[in-house]
């Protein structure tokens, strides 16, 4: 597989990144996943949009200009072929010999590669997954799509071990998000829920298009918060993300939801998602 590091397109065993890169010391960096379906970016603005807001956010210059990036993400998808899967970029501070303050002038390091996966009509798109909850044990500034992710790969690792494959994290009895996706429940009177944005969660790239989707087809939203123990009694539930658009929850924490199956409302937000992206 051909992957992309500043600059260079090389055989993936070629790549090289320095150890005192600041992403590996420190976590020093930000990242983005964009979907890909037919050949095509998925949301791929609003990624970029993002990924610029967490440069800003942590003072990591630009390492290239977007169009640069787009048109990289496109060599890539060309190169290895994808016609279903996703695209990863990193970003980060840059390399230099190991201290927690760093260099003004330091330059990012920008590194890319392309996953195939199947992402549409999938086994979870059709019947549903069930998800566990977990504390949410992460940093304040959830905002910033950072590479410190350990405290997600704890929670997918509890999720698995209850036989889910997503974890849902609670803060102060509020659901806050998925472990890598961002959560939805629909109450018994057909609105959909979902956390309004603020520094607890990441804001979702797939949350905004759904979020658009839905009010475009006068469905009814409310960005609120609401408690494990509402999510147990909704309607339906589901989550979102770049890499498993809209996927129906049909049980949380061991609780059934609605009837146990994928319901109406999600199935609708399924297909007006797609309609959308595609
Ligand atoms: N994760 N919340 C968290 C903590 C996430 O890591 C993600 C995405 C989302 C959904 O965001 P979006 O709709 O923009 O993909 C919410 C990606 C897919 C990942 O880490 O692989």
């Amino acid at each position: 597989r051909t992957v992309y590091v500043n600059g260079s397109y090389v055989p993936e065993p070629e790549a090289q990144i320095s150890i005192f890169d600041r992403g590996f010391l420190f976590g020093d960096s930000i990242y983005e996943v964009s979907a890909v379906i037919g050949g095509n970016l998925i949301d791929n603005d609003l990624h970029l949009d993002r990924l610029e807001r967490s440069l800003r956010e942590l003072d990591i210059p630009m390492p290239v200009s977007r169009d640069d990036i787009v048109a990289m993400q496109k060599t890539l998808i060309a190169r290895n072929e994808i016609d279903e899967g996703l695209v990863y970029l990193q970003v980060t501070r840059g390399s230099e010999d190991r201290n927690f303050d760093y260099s003004d002038t330091l330059k990012p390091n920008l590194v890319a590669f392309t996953q195939k996966k199947k992402l549409q009509n999938t086994a979870a798109h059709k019947d549903g997954i069930k998800v566990a909850l977990v504390d949410d044990i992460r940093w304040d500034r959830r905002d910033i799509k950072t590479t410190m992710l350990l405290a997600q790969v704890q929670a997918k690792r509890q999720a698995k071990a209850s036989g889910c494959i997503e974890a849902w994290m609670v803060q102060d009895g509020f659901i806050t998000e998925g472990a890598s996706s961002t959560v939805f429940i629909i109450t018994q009177d057909g609105k959909i829920v979902t956390r309004p944005n603020s520094r607890v969660t990441l804001p979702g790239c797939t949350r905004l298009a759904v979020l658009r989707a839905a009010a475009a087809h006068d469905l009814q939203i409310e960005e609120r918060l609401f408690t494990a123990d509402e999510a147990y009694l909704a309607r339906e539930a589901f989550l979102t993300s770049a890499s498993s658009f809209v996927t129906p929850v049909v049980e949380i924490a061991g609780h059934r939801i609605g009837d146990g199956k994928p319901g109406p409302i999600t199935r609708r937000v399924q297909q007006i998602y797609l309609e959308l992206a595609l």
